[in-house]
This record gives structure tokens, sequence and C-alpha cells, in this order.
């Protein structure tokens, strides 16, 4: 099977998991990425069937608009039942590392209110220990390069994603080389350097359920 097509597999399961647990109330959080388009695809054959969805991103926004799903500011629903998302690593903790597509602010607001975290990714994404993938951190540009420096004095090498600007128009710093064996103290090491905005490990708040696609059909892991 090609990458695409786990990615489609494990879309369609979180669709069929998703799917009779919807009411016409139901609001759904909505990830960003490739593996994320192919679930909003979809989804749009759902759009009956619950109320809306909040967008972690600007890009996100737009497809779900394209099929004719609602899409909510996340300070107007009272709630959310499921965030569905992609990511760039996961370990068997369901631990992960986001943010490849410079969306791992609002991916990690949205992912907080939710109450099932659903991560959906092709095996090529399950590691060990995270780190392999740079990770990315989101960073108020005018703090580029302090942060930097406290990147390095935490032992990462810290690259910065030239001429990409989030949606909340900062900067992103990937970090290469970092230990990241206690995966929620450097989510809160990084935080805490003065013009982080967040950091793509989500760690503290973690998927409560994987769906893994691999050649012998989607696993599910929680
Ligand atoms: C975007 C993300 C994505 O979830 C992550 O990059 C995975 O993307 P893809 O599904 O295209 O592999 O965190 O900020």
């Amino acid at each position: 099977m090609t990458q695409d097509e786990l990615k489609k597999a494990v879309a369609k399961a979180a669709i069929d998991y998703i799917a009779p647990r919807l009411d016409s109330d139901s609001v759904i959080g909505v990830g960003t990425g490739s593996t994320a388009n192919f679930f909003i695809d979809m989804l749009a054959e759902l759009k009956n069937e619950f109320d809306g969805a909040v967008a972690s991103s600007e890009a996100t926004a737009e497809r779900l608009k394209s099929h004719g799903i609602p899409v909510y500011d996340l300070n107007s629903v009272s709630g959310l039942e499921f965030y569905v998302d992609g990511a760039d690593e996961t370990n068997e903790r369901l631990e992960l590392i986001k943010g490849g597509g410079a969306a791992l602010t609002r991916e990690k607001i949205v992912a907080a209110v939710a109450k099932t975290f659903i991560c959906i990714a092709d095996d090529s994404k399950m590691i060990g220990i995270l780190g392999a993938f740079p990770l990315p951190v989101e960073v108020i540009p005018m703090a580029r390069s302090h942060v930097g420096r406290e990147i390095v004095r935490l032992g990462g090498d810290p690259v910065y994603r030239e001429g990409v600007v989030t949606d909340n128009g900062n900067i992103i710093i990937d970090v290469h080389n970092m230990d990241i064996s206690q995966p929620i103290r450097v989510e809160e090491q990084l935080n805490n350097i003065v013009g982080v905005v967040t950091n793509g490990l989500f760690a503290r708040r973690r998927a409560d359920l994987l769906l893994l696609g691999t050649k012998d059909g989607v696993k599910t892991i929680s």
C-alpha cells in the first residue's frame, strides 16, 4: 500500500469511529495536513449528521467550507466531542510531535478543548523515542534569537524555518537533535522560554486514540 492509501484508510477509520457517535448538535475539531485533508473530504459525506466544525488552521477552514461544512469560532462553541488530526511522529504512549504544517498552536488549543483526541497516522510516524522529526516551535518574531540561544542551552539545534509565517503571524523554529526521552519535561522546558508561543510536543495532552495505518490494516491503540 502507498502512504496515501494508508492515510485514506485511517481517515476512513476515524469516520467509522465518530459517525455513530454524532448528533445534530455535535461540533467536531478538525486538524491540518494531508491526512486530515482525507478526513475532511470524507466528513463531507456526513455533513447533514452534525452541526459543524472548528478548524485548526485557515487552510482547514477553507477546505471545510468548500464542502459546505459550517466552521465555528472556538469561542462560540460550548465543547468539542472529538478532535481528529494527523501527526509527524507518535510513540506508543500516544505522545506526539506535530507542527510540520506550522499549525501547532491552534492544533494544541483545539486538542485541549476536545473530549477525545483521535490521532490518524500511517505507521511511518510510529517511533520509539520522539525527535527524529525536528520539533517545531512557534515563536514571536522579535524573540527569534533569544529563543534560539535558549534552545541551544537545552541541548537542541535550532533551525529557523525560512519563509514561513503561521496563521497567528509568528515564525517557526525547528529543533534538531533534541533529547526527547522525557517528552512532558521537554514540552514544559520549551514552553517556559519567553517568546515561545508553544511547541509541537503533544505530551501533556496526548492523543486518546491512535488509528495507525499498517499494511495489515488499521490498528486501534489507546
Ligand atoms: C500540521 C500537523 C500535521 O498533523 C502533521 O504535519 C502531519 O501532516 P501529514 O498528515 O500531512 O503527514 O501537525 O501542523
